[in-house]
């Protein structure tokens, strides 16, 4: 499958060792072009991932919804078109800071804060939302025991990730694209070169499919539906507790 990481025994994977300073300094120095360029590199699919992953759960107005590693909070708006309180959380104050003065966002809490350790109580959360940012924590299966612990034990975990599509032509021609021409037009865009080489760094092996729902499982969650999008470059991903 060309994914090394579709092999592994479940909680074994281990993420590219990049300290969380590195990476909250990586974002800070992208966030004031973070939205630009990830329209242009993605030829505007993100917004649609995102929607593919609202829609793995029926609109609730009761339920109280946090999208972890928010950036520049562009979940939110469409969070609150089905869920009734809206949070984004994020370590990096940079993007928080540039998403606080979008109009779409202004309106939302932002809270500075660590996803591996969240500050909110056991059982918080009816709906948690993570996108693009579970393959940046220094440990996924840390990370999603912290998940875990702040979901409500009937609440759903929505997580949008990259991963390896299946179709072997389709999987060279996004590993070129990511390998090659994303560092080269992200750094001509945002200046900043190699924060658009992390991106192949971390997704090339990064646990998709059955792999993932191995590691949720090895931290007492359980993968209920995944949609591959766009070929399998990216996966939405419904998770729950354990029953
Ligand atoms: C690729 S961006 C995704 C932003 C947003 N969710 C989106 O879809 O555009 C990843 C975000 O995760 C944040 N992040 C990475 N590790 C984090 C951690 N341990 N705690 C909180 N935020 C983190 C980064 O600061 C960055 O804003």
């Amino acid at each position: 499958m060309g994914n090394e990481a579709m092999t592994q025994a479940p909680g074994a994977y281990q993420q590219p060792l990049v300290e969380s300073s590195r990476v909250q300094k990586m974002f800070g120095s992208i966030a004031h072009r973070y939205d630009f360029v990830n329209t242009v590199l993605s030829g505007g699919t993100h917004y649609l991932w995102r929607n593919a992953l609202l829609r793995l759960v029926p609109d609730n107005p009761r339920a109280v919804a946090l999208d972890v590693c928010t950036g520049t909070g562009d979940l939110l708006p469409l969070l609150k078109k089905k869920f009734g309180r809206v949070t984004g959380l994020d370590f990096c104050y940079p993007m928080l800071h540039h998403g606080s003065k979008k109009d779409s966002v202004r309106s939302f809490p932002l809270i500075q804060g660590d996803a591996l350790s969240l500050p909110f109580a056991d059982r918080s959360f009816d709906i948690i939302t993570i996108a693009f940012g579970i393959r940046n924590l220094e440990s996924l299966s840390a990370g999603l025991r912290e998940l875990k612990r702040v979901l409500r034990p009937d609440g759903a975990l929505l997580v949008l990730e990259f991963g390896q599509p299946r179709n072997a032509l389709w999987r060279g021609l996004f590993n070129f694209y990511s390998a090659t021409l994303m560092p080269l037009l992200g750094g001509l865009l945002s200046g900043n070169r190699s924060a658009y080489e992390y991106l192949p760094e971390t997704s090339k092996d990064f646990p998709c499919r059955e792999s993932f729902a191995r590691e949720c499982e090895a931290s007492g969650l359980v993968v209920k539906r995944f949609r591959s999008l766009t070929g399998g470059i990216a996966y939405a991903y419904l998770v729950r507790h354990q029953a």
